[in-house]
């Protein structure tokens, strides 16, 4: 039985699953085009993002219970909350400006804005870097509803501005980049990609890796047979900061590992990992357009890549570190504990944003800026037993 049938997944509705037929045979159609063969890193584009058709742009339901995953920000209020302190110091220090880079049903941009005007700091301009239109009524939608009075200062940006000075804050998007795949041998370093097989199927073949990638590839520390990613989109993103920030910080929120964990021996099948319908897999080939494909940050090269371009590390830490610097437990202290409805919801959803076995170690947090003196207050303390 393949490890899919093992988990005996929930059946795609008949749309659905027409759907995806539509999106296998646009990819056979470039991989034809293409001679044969396309790298991994182009077909998750397209599985993620091919017009109306790919998983972040086919118009399915994807966050929250009736979705595929969770995040922070729709587990609850209290992530955007405590993340305030954080945007609330950095604009203070740089322009009064948020861009938030793929923000989902909006849940964190509303949340933000409330909090932000009850700490008298609501920014000028909060700007939603969103490439899908569906996702940007749904977000249009969940602001006016739930912060309608300050749905005038939000904007939609649906590519990067030229120049920004202020915070941008960047929550589980890194790891939705398409990622290339690579296969480190005893006879060299070679790329995963795909070739097509019948009428709507992909076959995985390799091929010597070239350029930039073989140039990333050397500089991992592997012993072969190793396979993993390199996310050479988030690090060129990351990278074209460099540039557009003049004043402020980029913080970045994300699971993830330095170089050393991320590559490290026990991981020598990668990362690569799949949802649909609340299950995980590993199989990015299973009804392509209807599962989440994500990859594990890479956080040292973040780091390496925005100081090349000119950024300063500013912090690296734990989600959980973060949220206790940014002060999460005085905002969970705001609710009284009598309050059987809203207390013991809020309490459970702390221990999932902080416990080291759910989220509080796996993921982290990044901040790379420009012109800021003052030391960010979600790096305070604890930072050094989290080394790049
Ligand atoms: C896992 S979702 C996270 C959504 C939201 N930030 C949250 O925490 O609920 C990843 C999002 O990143 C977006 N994304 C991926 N690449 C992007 C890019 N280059 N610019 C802006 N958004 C991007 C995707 O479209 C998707 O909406």
């Amino acid at each position: 039985m393949s490890p899919i049938a093992a988990l005996s997944l929930p059946d795609p509705d008949p749309n659905a699953a027409a759907q995806s037929r539509r999106l296998c045979a646009r990819i056979a159609d470039e991989i034809h085009l293409a001679g044969g063969w396309i790298p991994f890193a182009r077909y998750m584009e397209l599985a993620l993002y091919a017009p109306s058709l790919g998983y972040y742009s086919g118009g399915t339901e994807k966050f929250g219970g009736a979705g595929d995953f969770v995040t922070a920000p729709e587990l609850s209020p209290l992530f955007a909350d405590t993340l305030a302190a954080q945007v609330t110091q950095i604009m203070a220090r740089s322009a009064g400006q948020i861009i938030e880079a793929g923000p989902g049903t909006g849940a964190l941009a509303a949340e933000m804005l409330l909090e932000l005007e009850r700490r008298g700091a609501l920014p000028e301009h909060y700007m939603l870097l969103e490439l899908s239109a569906e996702l940007r009524a749904r977000q249009r939608a969940t602001i006016e509803q739930r912060a309608p009075k300050l749905a005038a200062c939000v904007s939609w940006l649906e590519r990067l501005p030229q120049h920004f000075s202020g915070t941008v804050i960047a929550n589980e998007v890194l790891d939705a980049m398409p990622t290339h795949l690579v296969a480190w041998r005893e006879d060299g370093i070679f790329e995963r990609g795909l070739a097509a097989e019948g009428e709507y199927g992909f076959r995985w073949q390799e091929r010597p890796a070239t350029g930039a990638l073989l140039e990333a590839a050397g500089t991992i520390p592997v012993t072969p047979p190793y396979l993993s990613e390199i996310g050479l989109a988030a690090r060129a993103w990351v990278g074209s900061w460099g540039e557009i920030l003049q004043q402020g910080a980029l913080l970045l929120v994300d699971y993830g590992f330095p170089v050393r964990e991320l590559y490290h021996p026990q991981r020598s099948r990668g990362t690569l990992m799949c949802h649909y319908r609340h299950h995980a897999h590993d199989d990015p080939l299973y009804l392509p357009g209807l599962n989440d494909i994500t990859a594990h940050v890479d956080f040292t090269a973040m780091a390496e890549t925005g100081v090349d371009r000119g950024l300063s590390l500013y912090g690296y830490t734990s989600q959980a570190q973060f949220l206790f610097n940014c002060g999460i437990t005085e905002v969970l202290a705001r609710i009284a504990p009598e309050d059987m409805t809203n207390y013991p919801r809020q309490a459970s959803a702390a221990h999932k944003l902080l416990s080291p076995s759910e989220m509080g170690e796996l993921f982290k947090v990044m901040a790379l800026g420009k012109g800021i003196e003052t030391p960010l207050i979600g790096f305070g303390r604890g930072e050094r037993s989290h080394r790049l």
